[in-house]
């Protein structure tokens, strides 16, 4: 037997010498867009150790700089000897960014980095044209001490373990960072996902012209400096990396106690990087709402808004923002892990084999499945569409009991439990009490609310119309708008505004309120309400 580690999985598994890859990659939640023909460039692996021959379809898809690179097309590779690769298409699958944006040019580069509970994204930046020189996604390296933030507590105060999780984290994204750094100076820059029009200002940044394509010739400027690395992330993960005790966050009343910004030269965090550039952690707004929020109203604007909006965050911890120019309020809300798939008898992650999407035609449920071959499961989309779908059919009751038999199938391998719908009304519960709760203290109506911000992966699949079905999101869909990472560019609008001066961030996080939902009488009885469907 050979070892085959995947990264960024961090997971090595013995297969048969001479296996086809695809077919063990296959099993592991890979895709294989074209049905392994060689076509489309979608299984892209990069080999970082051992190696694979370049074949005919190789050559015809991939770019001499990317084959010398050790890109491969997994549908065409067999195990030989031991490997270690990184998937491509891991990295597409975290959700990165490339909106345009205003900013004041400056001389240098700046790294932005979104540090999630589950992934990791950093982006660098010519702070004098606003482009993005290189992009690299990955799972967090702590996600093996547990999924969600309670765990990764947990972890951290129960085994003593907060130091092990700090140097973890700080190592792979000073690795990130020398990465970024290497690619950009390579010309083998990631390209992002077409994007919008810049809009004018004293900058714009946006993607380039020519697309993608134009977009990996970047180079690194003649003498490039990087100036600074601006990091967002939530409560948890902020202390975890700046070495704050996390003891305060495993208690009533959960409050952390150092959550402002932190400052660091990059040498103490033991980066050797050429100039030893400043790295903030930009400040928490308290509780566990973290940076990323107050990344996510710099990118959506919502501070500058008229009108009443909200910024929802629909995660394992699911954070809340409503307001306008005026004032703003904030919370989180523990919605559990059902939007990802976790928890769910047959969900998984959205990967081949997830169904990503069900529709009722004429009384039948029609399902959408990732890579389009068999469903093996389900993921969070699938999952609100198919409770959707079963409320329509009257299957699923409006108290949540199925209406007969221990099961709803979705198809003949996938049904929902009992069990499975408590999860999703757990999660929506918590989510649509929150939002409620606010809003009756920001004191306004939810149908005053002029738009809503979904951030993040899940926000950006969801369908509106079945999350307003299940009462998730009680809004028209118009009103509904994808943000995409907010996180991720509320980072790089920070590198612009020198953090450690009087940017927009901290005149924003004086307009804004923490609100602690577990301190308010009202929640449990909104959440009990919120738990039925409509
Ligand atoms: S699956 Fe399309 S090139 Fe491999």
């Amino acid at each position: 037997m050979d070892n085959l580690e995947l990264l960024p999985l961090g997971k090595t598994i013995p297969v048969e010498p001479g296996s086809s890859l695809q077919d063990v990659l296959f099993v592991h939640g890979v895709e294989f867009p074209c049905g392994g023909g060689g076509r489309c460039k979608g299984c892209r692996i990069k080999v970082l150790a051992g190696s694979l021959p370049v074949t005919e379809a190789d050559r015809a898809r991939l770019s001499a700089a990317e084959l010398a690179q050790g890109w491969r097309l997994a549908c065409q590779a067999r195990a030989q000897g031991d490997l270690k690769i990184e998937l491509a298409q891991w990295e597409a699958a975290i959700l990165a960014d490339d909106s345009s944006f205003e900013f004041t040019p400056q001389p240098g580069l700046g790294i932005a980095v979104d540090l999630g509970t589950t992934t990791l994204v950093a982006q660098l930046l010519d702070l004098a044209t606003g482009r993005v020189l290189a992009v690299r996604a990955e799972l967090n390296a702590q996600a093996r001490h547990g999924a969600d933030i309670m765990s990764r507590v947990e972890f951290a105060v129960a085994g003593r373990s907060g130091r092990v999780l700090e140097s973890q984290v700080r190592q792979q994204i000073g690795r990130l960072i020398r990465e970024l750094l290497l690619a950009a100076s390579s010309g083998a820059a990631a390209p992002p996902a077409p994007g919008t029009p810049a809009s004018a200002g004293s900058g714009a940044a946006g993607p380039p012209p020519g697309g993608p394509s134009a977009f990996s010739s970047c180079q690194l400027p003649a003498t490039p400096r990087l100036n600074r690395v601006v990091l967002v992330g939530n409560t948890v993960m902020h202390h975890l990396f700046c070495g704050i005790d996390l003891e305060p966050l495993s208690h009533y009343p959960f409050e952390p106690v150092s959550p402002g910004l932190r400052v660091f030269q990059a040498e103490e965090l033991g980066w050797p990087l050429p100039g030893n550039p400043p790295v903030y952690f930009l400040p928490c707004l308290g509780g566990f709402v973290g940076s990323d929020i107050l990344a996510g109203l710099l990118a959506t604007r919502l501070h500058e808004a008229q009108l009443p909006a909200a910024l929802i965050d629909l995660g394992t911890n699911g954070e809340i923002v409503v307001g306008n120019r005026q004032r703003l309020l904030c919370a989180s809300t523990a919605a559990g892990p059902a939007f990802e798939g976790a928890r769910i008898s047959n969900g998984m992650r959205a990967a081949t084999g997830a169904i990503s999407e069900v529709r009722l035609e004429s009384g039948q449920l029609r399902c959408r499945v990732l890579g389009h071959g068999q469903a093996r499961g389900i993921c969070g989309s699938g999952l609100v569409d198919a409770v959707a779908a079963g409320l329509d059919l009257g299957s699923i009751l409006a108290t949540g009991r199925l209406a007969k038999g221990d099961s709803f199938p979705v198809t003949p391998r996938v049904s929902l439990t009992q069990q499975d719908i408590r999860q999703l009304q757990l999660a929506k519960g918590a989510i649509a009490a929150g939002l409620r709760l606010l809003l009756r203290q920001w004191g306004a109506a939810p149908d005053q609310l002029d738009r809503i911000y979904l951030a993040g992966a899940f926000g950006n699949y969801i369908n509106y119309t079945s999350a307003r079905r299940i009462g998730l999101l009680k809004f028209p869909p118009h009103k509904v708008r994808p943000a995409g990472n907010t996180a991720l560019l509320g980072a790089k609008l920070a590198l612009f505004d020198a953090p450690q001066h009087n940017g927009a961030y901290p005149r924003l996080r004086a307009k804004i309120r923490h609100v602690p939902l577990n301190e308010d009488p009202n929640f449990q009885d909104a959440f009990v309400q919120e738990m039925t469907f409509p």
